[in-house]
């Protein structure tokens, strides 16, 4: 398997190609990064692809991992009990 192919982000499909073409266009931080693959804003919400693409740009760039800045995680939504869905229940509506 060449390493092109390797998937980086399993949430959004991201190749490691797909990270190499965009450092190689001057994408050089994580946030343009994932403004433009939506990596990193997946179901894990970068638990798994955060590192990978954080050591692609360094070993790209030459520039040090502890200089590069990653994400920013927030919850994907708010938690709400399963009771209120049942009931379709909602403070908003009333
Ligand atoms: S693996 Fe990238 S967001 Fe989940």
């Amino acid at each position: 398997m060449k390493d092109d192919n390797v998937i980086i982000c399993r949430c959004s499909d991201v190749t490691l190609k797909d990270i190499r073409d965009l450092i190689d266009q001057g994408y050089n931080t994580f946030d343009e990064i994932k403004r433009i693959t939506r990596i990193g804003m997946g179901a894990c919400q970068g638990k798994t692809c955060t590192q990978l693409v954080l050591r692609e740009i360094a070993t790209r760039t030459g520039k040090p991992i502890e200089s590069l800045k990653p994400q920013t995680s927030r919850p994907t939504a708010v938690g709400v009990k399963l009771g209120v869905i049942a009931k379709g229940d909602c403070d908003d509506e009333k």
